[in-house]
């Protein structure tokens, strides 16, 4: 493990953000993170844990210490007839863990094809497409204490799950590394669990694109190409424009101002939450305030996507987060509900 001095983060986040780190390191096991905690030249320093960076907006040099958490390995802790229990370190790419998946007939995540990021990061806003979130597949995750460098197992209930929401962003931000994430999958080798394996295609426009593929008998090799064909036609490729994927949650308000709404914007859409209260699209919010498509010097809001704010090449990290601010208060002046960013802003 070595200690880099001012190093730019460009290449480590994909909004392209010539951000620069006081001291930068990448770890590959629990034990580089404890030798760091211990080291007396290092303990004082703060400290930001950074996955494969898509999910961050860095606004300024970090002054401190950046750890990219690089833990390789995917292995089988166990197997029973139907599921199979799989750990996967923290450095390994979320798409990488699901083209594993795929080639073993492993049911779970084929929904969450192609989300950028490292699987350490995943449980962190408990990542969410098409239906399917981690949580619904969540076994264990093995966590490193900061502060004394012990290994702590966080089960389900554990972890508080929400819409891109976990404690590790909430009450315990900033103290926890992640080092291990395991998954429980079904096995769709074996007959009895495909017959009983329900495919999640309701969401969106999975049936649509099934149909356009001609695919018609379900597999979860289909159902991930039917996403990585919707996502690859929406979401702007960040190795070719910089952005994070949705810069805002989908706000969640009340049946009551819903209705209030709808009865001034009939076509607005939302989605009824098991509450009662209501999900609407904040990239309809935002293409309705004149958003989408639209270029601010070097960042924008994304032609396709309203949701996704981009970097055009040479975009500061404030630039974008004052587009952000603007995007947020004339949401807020024409429909009078609050857009919270679900990227992580440094
Ligand atoms: P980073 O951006 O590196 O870090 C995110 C946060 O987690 C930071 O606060 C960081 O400090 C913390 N962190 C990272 N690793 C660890 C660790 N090991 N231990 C403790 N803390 C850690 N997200 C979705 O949910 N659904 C989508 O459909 C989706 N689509 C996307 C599409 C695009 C084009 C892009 C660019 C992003 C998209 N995202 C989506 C967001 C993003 O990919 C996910 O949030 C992803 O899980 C972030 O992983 P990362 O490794 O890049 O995290
Ligand atoms: N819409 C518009 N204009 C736009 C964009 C969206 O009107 O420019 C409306 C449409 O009504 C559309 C609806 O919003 O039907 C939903 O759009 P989409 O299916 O693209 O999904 P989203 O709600 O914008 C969410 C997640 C994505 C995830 C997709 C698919 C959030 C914040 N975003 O986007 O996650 O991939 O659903 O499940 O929940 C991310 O978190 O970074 C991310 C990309």
């Amino acid at each position: 493990m070595t200690i880099e001095s001012n190093i730019s983060l460009k290449p480590y986040n994909t909004f392209g953000i010539d951000a620069r780190a006081k001291y930068f390191t990448e770890i590959t096991s629990a034990d580089d993170f404890r030798e760091i905690l211990g080291d007396k030249n290092l303990s004082g320093e703060k400290k930001l844990i950074l996955g494969g960076g898509s999910n961050m907006l860095l606004t300024k040099n970090y002054d401190g210490l950046v750890i990219r958490n690089c833990i390789p390995g995917i292995e089988i802790t166990s197997e029973a007839e139907h599921h199979v229990i799989v750990k996967a370190n923290a450095g390994v790419v979320w798409h990488q863990l699901v083209l594993w998946a795929i080639e073993r007939n492993y049911g779970g995540i084929e929904n969450l094809s192609l989300i950028p990021g490292f699987c350490g990061a995943a449980p962190m806003q408990n990542i969410g497409a098409y239906g399917v979130e981690i949580k619904d597949v969540f076994y264990e995750l093995e966590a490193v204490d900061i502060h004394t460098g012990d290994l702590v197992k966080f089960g389900l209930a554990d972890c508080e799950f929400g819409y891109r929401e976990s404690v590790f962003k909430g009450k315990y931000k900033g103290q926890f590394l992640i080092t291990s994430l395991s998954l429980r999958f079904v096995k769709l080798n074996s007959p009895h669990a495909f017959v009983q394996y329900r495919f999640k295609t309701d969401y969106g426009d999975i049936k649509e694109t099934l149909g356009q593929m001609q695919a018609f008998d379900l597999s979860i090799k289909v159902v991930s190409d039917a996403v990585i064909k919707i996502r690859s036609l929406k979401l702007p490729d960040p190795d070719k424009i910089g952005n994070a994927g949705s810069f805002f949650k989908n706000p969640v308000i009340s049946k009551e101002q819903f209705e209030t709404l709808v009865a001034k914007y009939p076509v607005m859409p939302g989605y009824l939450q098991k509450d009662g209260s209501v999900k609407v699209p904040a990239g309809w919010l935002i293409e309705q305030c004149g958003w989408k498509g639209k270029v601010v010097g070097n960042t924008g809001s994304h032609a396709t996507q309203a949701l996704v704010l981009v970097n055009y090449g040479h975009a500061t990290g404030n630039e974008i987060w004052q587009l952000a601010l603007d995007i947020q208060q004339s949401v807020k002046e024409k429909f009078g509900i609050e857009i919270l960013p679900e990227v992580n802003v440094v």
